[in-house]
């Protein structure tokens, strides 16, 4: 075997151990043993067809599409589709959405359906809200319950809606993507780019006035420019014919309560905006 196909190699099987699957073969005799779920078993075998020795033949693992190298600029979710050129009527957009997470399925599109997922998190909320929150992935808490932003992060983020005068029921929250990144890591742009296509489809749905990106994640996917959080936060972009507000990620501000101040000036900018007023303290 060369030294670069090793090499690839060696990363392929890093990839699968990262996603729980233990081991793809011994010599001559196909052997998988997957910790997460049995479909996993099939995207091993797509990759390691053959159960040949591998000593015998050149390794040229048949590079699936979700391993191409990362995007090294992510397009923005403006390039990604034309914007579409009506509105979906309010009466017809809680349908429209639920077509939208009937055609996802039980997906197996990318490799975080083989990371132990056990529920899609579509997204939540009122499909004619005005205002949409989209955060980075879900955590255990939202794998568990299917929904977004519910545990530690997500109680801050009620505190946040609820402190500009909203309701969480009032706004619509989703993430970049909607199966939980195993350990909780940032999602690998192969998976944001087959994810991304569902929620531009709940964007365009929904068509809030504004977006609120928490994190650098949402930011990098949403607007498809990698820079820092600070010089994106503090002004208006557009997203879907929405105004785009960056802010920090909640669970962010949890270890980080000192930036909690920078997050409400970025709230009180959508809030100036939308012309929503703080609830009066009592
Ligand atoms: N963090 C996110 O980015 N999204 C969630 O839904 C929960 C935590």
């Amino acid at each position: 075997m060369t030294g670069e196909a090793e090499q690839q190699l060696r990363a392929y099987v890093e990839y699968f151990r990262d996603l729980g699957v233990r081991e793809f073969y011994r010599r001559g005799e196909p052997v998988f043993a997957v910790e997460t779920v049995a479909p996993a078993v099939a995207v091993a075998s797509a990759l390691f067809a053959a159960p040949e020795p591998v000593a015998e033949r050149p390794i040229v693992a048949r590079k699936p599409d979700f391993l191409e190298p990362p995007i090294a600029n992510p397009v923005s979710f403006d390039q990604l589709a034309p914007l579409p050129k009506s509105r979906v009527p309010a009466s017809e957009k809680a349908a429209a959405l639920l077509a939208v997470q009937q055609e996802i399925g039980d997906c197996t599109r990318c490799p975080l359906a083989y990371a132990g997922r056990r529920k899609i998190v579509f997204g939540d909320g009122n499909p004619n809200a005005r205002l949409m929150f989209v955060g980075e992935g879900p955590g255990a808490d939202e794998d568990t319950q299917g929904l977004p932003f519910v545990g530690k992060a997500g109680q801050l983020l009620n505190n946040m809606i609820a402190a500009m005068g909203l309701k969480r029921e009032e706004v619509y929250i989703a993430n970049i993507v909607k199966c939980r990144p195993p350990n909780n890591r940032v999602p690998e742009p192969a998976e944001a780019g087959v994810c991304t296509q569902f929620l531009l489809q709940q964007m365009d749905i929904v068509q809030p006035e504004v977006v609120v990106a928490l994190g650098a994640t949402a930011a990098l996917y949403l607007l498809g420019v990698k820079r820092s959080l600070s010089s994106l936060r503090g002004h208006w972009h557009t997203c879907r014919g929405a105004k785009l507000a960056v802010t920090y990620h909640p669970a962010f501000l949890l270890r980080d309560p000192r930036q909690k101040g920078e997050a409400w000036k970025d709230l009180q900018m959508v809030m100036a905006e939308m012309g929503l007023k703080a609830p009066a303290k009592g």
